[in-house]
């Protein structure tokens, strides 16, 4: 691999490792506070997946995410064979994703739970999924600067793209508490603050779709040792599972990074890549394989959650930020985390305008500018890497082509994550 982003000198090594290594250095330099479990230690990591499980060239990304298919010889119909056993198809410089023991992957439950992200019964009028707000072709975001659930109500912050999801080592814009998407599928299903899907419980989720025999099938071949396999905890193990095959990293900025293919990007996205290390000091918390700090995945002793302040608000000359969005500090109760939210990946990027945890910044340019100047907001809390630089027209221009060659269009189209309901 030929040396990458010379005016850089924050690189890890080159290669698989270099991801990793660059999310856990990504650490305060000044003894600010972090979020409680920090950054783990660079030198306790590896990226290379040591795990039993076969290579990372099947077939989950092929559309044989059906149920697993019959390999039995026996033709014994009442002894059926053991499901096949899980293959990533992991994308060159990825690691293997952190799974719940207690949610082994399976084609089975992949199938199950892309049915359900699609399902509009799933909602209060019927009008409404989860892919309502998140949605493929942007790059599972809505497009709206916040969401609106079912009954109209505004969400205080945008739709998050679910985009490599299964790497996030804490979910939604600033909850350090919400790190299990089994658990994080309830929030939109039977919130009421703000009401998302509007389901009332367990049992209204389950009569929405009792009568459907697809589901039957579904369900027993998702979970084939439960007897009544019909359960919100059926559901939300399916729906995490579906989410953590929405991998991306096949753009052209990997096939230039990972496998050295020089024609792959032009010079302006790599002169970009250039300004992205300096004078941005973007990789401070947007670098890694999935393009943010926030970043776990199975083999890391310790899941890095990090929050950074980037000087959108002042409103009180403390550092306020607008009611209802104060961050971490909504969690932790500590004034010094207003304003800290997580760095969103920035994979697909072009994708999933408007930006920022309120869509506050309608295109890219914007976010550039806001950065340039250190912070929209001049704030005592921005973080210490919020510093000013010059921007000029082709600095935004290669800016621009570098953001483009982060987006890997295979995900917006991939067959295995679209509505099954149209496109079986
Ligand atoms: C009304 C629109 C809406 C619906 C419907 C919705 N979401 Fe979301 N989703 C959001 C918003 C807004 C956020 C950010 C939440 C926050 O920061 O509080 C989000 C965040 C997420 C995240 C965290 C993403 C990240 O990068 O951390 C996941 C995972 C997720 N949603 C999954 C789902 C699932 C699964 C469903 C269906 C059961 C669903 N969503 C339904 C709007 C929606
Ligand atoms: C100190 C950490 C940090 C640094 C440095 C940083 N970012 Fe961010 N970035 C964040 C956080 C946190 C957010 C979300 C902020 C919010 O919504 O309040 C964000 C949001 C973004 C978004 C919007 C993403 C979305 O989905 O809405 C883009 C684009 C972005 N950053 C690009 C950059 C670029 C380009 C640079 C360098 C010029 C940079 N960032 C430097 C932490 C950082």
């Amino acid at each position: 691999m030929s040396a990458r982003g010379h005016t850089g000198s924050r690189r890890g090594p080159a290669g698989a490792a270099l991801g990793a290594a660059l999310v856990l250095a990504c650490s305060e330099p000044d003894g600010a506070p972090e979020a409680e479990a920090g950054p783990v230690a660079a030198d306790s990591t590896s990226v290379t997946s040591t795990d039993a499980s076969p290579d990372s060239t099947g077939d989950a990304d092929d559309g044989s995410t059906g149920v697993a298919p019959d390999t039995s010889s026996t033709g014994v119909p009442d002894d059926p064979p053991p499901p096949e056993p899980w293959v990533w198809d992991l994308p060159p410089g990825f690691p293997e994703p952190y799974v719940p023991a207690d949610n082994p992957m399976s084609a089975a439950k992949v199938e199950l739970g892309r049915h359900l992200f699609y399902d509009t019964r799933l909602s209060a009028d019927g009008t409404y999924a989860c892919a309502t707000c998140h949605r493929q072709e942007l790059a599972f975001t809505d497009g709206l600067p916040r969401a609106e659930g079912v009954t109209g109500e505004l969400h205080p912050r945008g739709s998050m793209s679910l985009v490599n999801i299964a790497y996030a080592s804490s979910l939604a814009w600033a909850n350090p508490t919400s790190i299990d998407l089994e658990e994080q599928a309830k929030g939109p299903m039977f919130g009421t603050d703000p009401v998302e899907l509007g389901l009332v419980d367990e049992a209204d989720l389950l009569a929405r779709i009792a009568d459907d025999p697809t589901y039957d099938e579904l369900f027993a071949a998702a979970f084939p040792d439960d007897a009544d396999p019909r359960s919100l905890d059926s559901v939300t193990k399916a729906i995490a599972s579906f989410e953590r095959t929405i991998i991306a990293g096949r753009a052209p900025f990997d096939r230039w990074f990972f496998e050295g293919d020089e024609s792959a990007i032009s010079a302006a996205a790599k002169r970009g890549w250039d300004l992205f290390n300096f004078p941005g000091e973007c990789t401070y918390c947007h670098f890694n394989f999935a393009w943010s700090d926030s970043t776990y995945f199975a083999d890391l002793p310790e899941r890095p959650l990090a929050f950074h302040n980037t000087g959108l608000y002042n409103l009180d000359g403390a550092g306020a930020y607008p009611p209802g969005n104060e961050g971490l500090m909504r969690y932790s109760g500590d004034p010094a985390d207003m304003g800290r939210f997580k760095s969103p990946s920035l994979r697909n990027i072009t994708e999933t305008a408007p930006y920022m945890h309120d869509g506050s910044i309608d295109t890219l340019e914007g976010v550039l500018e806001h950065y340039a100047r250190g912070g929209r907001a001049s704030t005592p809390l921005a973080d210490i890497r919020m510093r000013r630089f010059e921007l000029d027209a082709v600095m935004v221009a290669d800016f621009m082509a570098f953001f483009a060659s982060l987006s890997d269009d295979g995900v917006l189209t991939d067959p295995t994550l679209s509505d099954p309901w149209t496109q079986p």
